[in-house]
């Protein structure tokens, strides 16, 4: 096997990590490799599950009418245009489908799904940058803040990337999975754009933001004739009967979204102060990770972001590698933000690493 092949190609996979470095897999560690609100989930969440768990008995409603209501309120778009999905990666599966057989651009670096998803339809992958020429492409995929860098684009590069698309007959599908943790006054704008440009779909996802992964729930915003395309890819009842019951109490719960800005406005510039005044080159970026390396000097010196990853795991921290994510090929770090008492714990242990 490839040396590359055994890096696991998500965070959260610590075993793969342990194993590769020599450490027992009851090594403990804080996970900083996931990119999860450290907030959640609400308080409220495992009541109701429990309340509700008897609903199991039956089958959702295959519209998911609720839920899309509750979406579409919330951005102000109509119920057409909203479809319920498995988590935001069904929501970037079901969108590659609509690229099968064609011919796709990705703005790299970054997630590597939609990369594996347009590959699984049978289309040709063209990785580009934000000025490369659009003729030829079906669609071109763009995270939006990046993963890994947590970069955001901004609106009128996404408005100008939007006309050349319509021109070039492309869809722009933007994966918007973080946008809900981005201290950005930018962030929440797209979905208003829908009306204006048929040739935008949106990704969302709902389990980062309220740390839920296991749960799986996000959706997709395109318009009323995309979604129609969209859902005639989806397995019917994709999305479980409690999941898509919560989309109501969570969107209302306006206290949490609150206490989660609050969190993300006061540690995001701390723990981008920290690592920077550590001597750490910090990717600027918008969102609740670092993408990091050591300075050129350190890595010269045989300090590259492999050794600091193992050191990190080591010390009781689990940090993400950059293997998979083209044109970065594992020499960053990605790590995620999480509470003041963790992240102060990921100081500590970096000062004794970068000793
Ligand atoms: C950029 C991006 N989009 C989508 C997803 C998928 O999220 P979900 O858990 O909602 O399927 C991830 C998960 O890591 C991600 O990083």
């Amino acid at each position: 096997m490839e040396k590359n092949n055994q890096w696991p190609r998500h965070g959260g996979q610590a075993a793969a990590l342990l194993a590769r470095f020599g450490l027992p897999l009851d090594h403990p560690f804080e996970d900083f490799s996931a990119n999860l609100n450290p907030l959640g989930p609400p308080g409220w969440v495992p009541a109701w599950i429990e309340r509700h768990v008897t609903e199991l008995t039956r089958y959702p409603d295959v519209d998911y009418a609720e839920a899309r209501a509750a979406i579409a309120a919330y951005h102000g778009v109509d119920v057409e245009q909203v479809l319920v999905t498995n988590g935001g990666g069904e929501a970037i599966f079901l969108a590659a489908g609509l690229c099968a057989g064609g011919r796709a651009g990705i703005v790299t670096p970054t997630f590597n799904e939609y990369a594996r998803a347009l590959a699984g339809v049978g289309a040709e992958v063209r990785e580009i940058s934000l000025t490369d020429p659009l003729d030829g492409l079906d669609a071109v995929f763009l995270c939006r803040p990046n993963n890994p860098d947590g970069g955001l684009l901004a609106l009128a590069e996404v408005e100008a990337l939007l006309a050349r698309a319509a021109s070039a007959d492309c869809r722009l599908i933007v994966d918007e999975a973080f946008i809900d943790l981005t201290a950005h006054e930018d962030a929440g704008a797209l979905p208003a754009r829908l009306a204006a440009h048929s040739n935008l779909i949106l990704l969302r996802s709902m389990t980062k933001f309220y740390t839920l992964p296991g749960l799986r729930l996000g959706y997709a915003l395109a318009s009323a004739r995309t979604v129609t395309a969209l859902a005639s890819r989806q397995p019917p009842w994709s999305v479980n009967q409690l999941a898509a019951g919560l989309v109501v109490p969570l969107l209302a719960d306006s206290d949490f979204a609150e206490r989660t800005h609050a969190w993300l406005l006061a540690e995001r510039p701390r723990m981008q102060q920290a690592l920077e005044s550590r001597g750490l080159e910090v990717v600027p970026g918008n969102t609740c990770f670092f993408l990091l390396r050591p300075t050129l000097e350190a890595r010269e010196q045989g300090f590259d972001a492999e050794v600091l990853l193992e050191r990190l795991l080591r010390g009781g921290i689990l940090a993400r590698h950059t293997h998979g994510f083209a044109g970065l090929d594992g020499r960053w770090l990605r790590l995620a933000l999480r509470d003041e008492r963790a992240n102060n714990r990921l100081l500590k242990v970096l000062d004794d690493c970068l000793r």
